[in-house]
């Protein structure tokens, strides 16, 4: 039993070259953060050159915000391409394709200003953004296949720590000091280029998904030497029995489209599950924090708000290493539970905070307390888990299909998020958190009534759940259902 828990070197090295993908998301998430007044005077100064006036305070911002929301736009549309890459490249060469999208971009903005062009760098944004939608497809699908069992959940999570690891990297980089400056901002969107050298250059010595090899392309042999090195035994038996079973069963799903997700009766609850899951971790507004803290910390009166930013990074990386280390413990679902309740009461906390704050002036400190409450128990749950648990959710045949649609689900509600919140914020004033607060109690409900426990179940055995509840009803574990003499082959 213990074999099934080994860390071997192949295991980890595939592991840790794949969330390069989720550490260029991470990046890009957090880098523009910073430096925004910087490459709005870079973009100030470009256009005097070019038209020989000033731009306009509303041009500005509206140049900025399609800047930073281009990054999600790429996101939206090429999450929807996951499955057809996948299923025609395999997972590991379409993670090492994705780099030709990502050094594209970085020559885009790394010369952006040496070419005096804001257009290079919104085309570089997008083109990250597709690389970044691509990223959130592939990792997750490829940590998932490859990982034994038991190690599923705490190895799926890495992809969220590398993103959030990318996110505070950025953040520092941000700085002035080191490259959040006039003359070196485009070396610290440039940077990109950096892991996108380190991944094309590891991928080719990671293996391909041993279920890919078998069960896509009928590649026994090679799904079986695969699996030995990635297990570091001789004997894999157990996970060739499972692949095979998985195997049989897609023989008569075939392989799934997205049109074909949506209408077939059998996928209909966990589809619902992993879009509803998306979205709790988008509109939970977590990318609030994340795209504007700086500003929330200046409005809440904080000394200092660039390290207060810092400082939720540093939270944020913390409490997604403890996710890590209890997700396959105290399970998914309990975490994410957890997790949405401890946001809601945080986002109380912090409405309190702003709302106290003409009154009372150590508010302010009370309003870091919140957003590092917020961030922390974000992690323990609706941060890693949506992303990790699509991939469990569904079997091979639709399992490309539904990680597309809940990828796109993601990255829109990210979009919303992100154009939104600065409006309604003026609209809501200290109030804004309220509406995070009801959204998360909601999605705390449905969690409860509807999402099923994952852990240490092997995809067949999950798939299987679901096909007994296709009928409606509530799912139910299967070993529940033999012990109500329920058929459980159907
Ligand atoms: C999740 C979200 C991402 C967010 C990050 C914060 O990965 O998908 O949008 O920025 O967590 O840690």
């Amino acid at each position: 039993m213990d074999q099934g828990k080994k860390i071997t070197f192949p295991l980890l090295m595939s592991v840790g070259t794949a969330v390069i993908g989720s550490l260029q998301f991470g990046y890009n998430t957090g880098v523009i953060n910073a430096p925004q007044k910087i490459i709005e005077n870079f973009i100030n100064e470009t256009y005097l050159d070019r038209y020989q006036e000033p731009i306009s305070k509303s041009h500005l911002t509206a140049i900025w915000a399609v800047a930073v929301s281009m990054f999600s736009v790429g996101g939206i549309f090429s999450a929807f391409s996951v499955g057809f890459f996948v299923n025609r490249f395999g997972r590991r060469n379409s993670m090492l394709l994705a780099n030709i999208l990502a050094f594209i971009s970085a020559a885009l903005m790394g010369f952006s200003k040496m070419a005096k062009s804001w257009e290079m760098l919104i085309i570089g944004r997008f083109i990250v953004g597709l690389y970044s939608g691509l990223s959130t497809g592939f990792v997750p699908m490829y940590v998932g296949e490859i990982s034994p069992t038991s190690l599923r959940g705490a190895l799926g999570t890495l992809h969220q720590l590398g993103i959030v690891v990318g996110i505070l990297i950025a953040q520092i980089f941000g700085l002035e000091m080191i490259m959040g400056n006039a003359d070196l901002w485009p070396l610290l969107l440039g940077f990109i280029f950096i892991p996108a050298v380190i991944q094309t250059a590891l991928l080719p010595l990671c293996p391909e998904s041993p279920r890919f090899l078998l069960i896509n392309k009928n590649e026994e042999n090679k799904a079986k030497s695969v699996l030995k090195k990635l297990r570091g035994t001789t004997d894999v038996s157990a996970d060739m029995q499972e692949m095979k079973e998985e195997s049989r069963q897609m023989m008569r799903e075939k392989k799934v489209t997205i049109l074909e997700l949506f209408r077939s009766p059998l996928y209909r609850q966990p589809l619902i599950i992993s879009i509803i899951l998306q979205l709790s971790q988008q509109l939970s507004g977590i990318n609030a924090v994340f795209y504007f803290s700086t500003r929330i910390f200046e409005k809440a009166e904080v000394p200092q708000p660039v390290y207060a930013t810092i400082g939720a990074g540093v939270v944020n990386t913390a409490f997604t290493v403890v996710s890590l280390f209890v997700v396959e413990r105290a399970g998914r679902r309990s975490l994410h539970l957890l997790g949405l309740m401890g946001m809601a009461g945080a986002a109380v906390l912090m409405t309190i905070a702003l709302a106290l704050l003409e009154q009372v002036k150590w508010m302010s400190y009370l309003s870091i307390v919140a957003i590092f409450a917020f961030v922390a128990f974000f992690e323990m749950g609706p941060g890693p888990i949506p992303w990790f648990i699509t991939a469990e959710l569904f079997s091979q045949g639709p399992r490309p299909s539904a990680i597309a649609v809940a990828g796109f689900s993601n990255w829109l509600a990210n979009f919303i998020v992100g154009m939104s919140f600065q409006y309604i914020e003026e609209l809501c004033g200290p109030y804004v958190f309220i509406i995070f607060t009801i959204l998360l109690l909601m999605f705390f409900v449905f969690t409860f009534f509807k999402v099923p426990e994952t852990r240490g179940r092997t995809f067949d055995d999950i798939a299987a759940g679901f096909r007994q509840t296709a009928g409606g009803g509530a799912f139910k574990h299967p070993e529940e259902l033999n012990s109500l003499g329920a058929d459980s082959q159907l």
